[in-house]
């Protein structure tokens, strides 16, 4: 089998380097050999390996017949999803990490690929190197998937455990992200977390196998988080996590993205650094969790050389998917219940007690002129009307936090 990976990025240049780095390995598992015989890329690698097979035209790849497997590790929705089209048209399989085009045109490219006997595989563009989107569509087919809720974006999670631990900056940790090759060309995307609202969008599609669109899923980022939230969070015996969530309550489906205040029973607390975590909840099988690097060069080329080898092992049948393009109403996230952590201003104290129906504190020695609690479980929407009235210096989710009442 001839494959072509287009783009020799972070991700381009380590799929390049696990396929060439375990040959035999691969081949025993695929069935047959697996030979790169382009990589297509704009720029020159003088001296690199690449060398030999670098390509700058997408037509010779496309119209080259002995290519089955087209390896797209470009990211962006275009030309990565006219490339993936022709290709699909063409009759080959795309094995892909690109989350902005599977969350995009995921549909409408599995459509393709079944009506032409090939696969459109992304294994890689939702938590990295964990195994999650094969397991979602060929292990977890007993069940009703009742929530998915998972840490879906390493740069994030990397620096709220940096200023967790290391009391580095924000800017510091996220330079630090960057430099590892976790974060995204615009870090806007992982710090304000709409990177993670396109994995629970893909994660959302597969479990319900209709279109979730990620503009409608309510997002909110990491940038409001303080060492105030953080040392709040400590005393509370608990963390704070961006949290991509969707999950069935009384029939209708809810799905946001926004940071959590997770106390130590929560099976994600325990996740930090650039690690992934997703927890599914089966209506047969209770929770089951995937964890493992979530970006990175290698964690997220081994991904998509495993899709390579299915796509190899698949070759003239298509594996089904089941998401098809009707859109799948999200419910308006206002009804949904939570508790919140929330900090006002000294001399708010009394009218906070009274708007929230609480009378619980939250202390942290070094920080004074503010009183912060814990609500019980109050839906999004009276949260805002109640939080409309003070001055609230911060509010955030809680989950498994002692104090706070649990949402429905
Ligand atoms: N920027 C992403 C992250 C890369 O930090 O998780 C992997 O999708």
């Amino acid at each position: 089998m001839k494959v072509a990976i287009l783009g020799y990025g972070t991700v381009g240049s380590g799929v390049f380097e696990v396929m060439r780095s375990n040959p035999e390995g691969i081949a025993r598992r695929a069935g047959e050999d697996i030979e790169v015989k382009y990589v297509l890329d704009l720029r020159d690698f003088p001296g690199d390996p690449v060398e030999e097979v670098l390509v700058h035209d997408f037509a010779q790849v496309v119209n080259d017949p002995e290519i089955g497997v087209v390896i797209e590790v470009m990211g962006g929705v275009e030309p990565a999803y006219s490339f993936v089209k022709e290709a699909l048209l063409k009759g080959k399989s795309v094995c892909t990490s690109n989350k902005e085009l599977v969350a995009k045109h995921g549909a409408e490219l599995l459509e393709i690929a079944k009506q032409k006997k090939e696969n459109f595989l992304f294994e890689a563009s939702v938590g990295g190197g964990i195994p999650i989107i094969r397991p979602l569509n060929q292990s977890l087919t007993a069940d009703e998937i009742q929530e998915v809720t998972g840490i879906l974006n390493g740069t994030t999670n990397y620096i709220l455990t940096q200023m967790r631990d290391e009391g580095t900056d924000f800017k510091d940790a996220l330079a630090d992200a960057q430099a590892k090759g976790y974060a995204e060309r615009n870090p806007s995307a992982d710090v304000d977390g709409y990177d993670a609202g396109r994995k629970i969008a893909i994660l959302t599609s597969l479990a319900y196998g209709m279109q979730v669109d990620y503009e409608d899923i309510y997002t909110e980022g990491i940038a409001k988080i303080t060492r105030e939230d953080i040392a709040y969070a400590g005393a509370l015996g608990a963390g704070i996590k961006l949290f991509g969530t969707s999950k069935t309550v009384e029939g209708k489906v809810y799905a946001m993205v926004a940071p959590r205040m997770v106390g130590k029973e929560h099976p994600l607390y325990v996740v930090d650094d650039v690690f992934n975590a997703v927890l599914v909840r089966g209506n047969f099988l209770g929770d089951i969790m995937f964890y493992g690097k979530g970006a990175g060069k290698l964690p997220t080329a081994s991904a998509v050389v495993s899709d390579v080898v299915d796509a190899v092992k698949h070759q003239g049948v298509n594996v089904m998917t089941i998401w098809n393009s009707r859109k799948l109403e999200l419910a308006d996230i206002n009804t949904l219940k939570n508790c919140f952590f929330v900090r006002v201003p000294e001399h708010e104290r009394e009218k906070a007690q009274s708007l929230f129906e609480v009378d619980c504190e939250v202390k942290v020695q070094e920080i004074s002129g503010e009183y912060a609690f814990l609500t019980k479980p109050m839906t999004e929407g009276s949260f805002k009307k109640a939080a409309s009235k003070a001055k609230v210096l911060s509010r955030i989710r809680v989950e498994n936090v002692k104090g706070a009442g649990e949402p429905m």
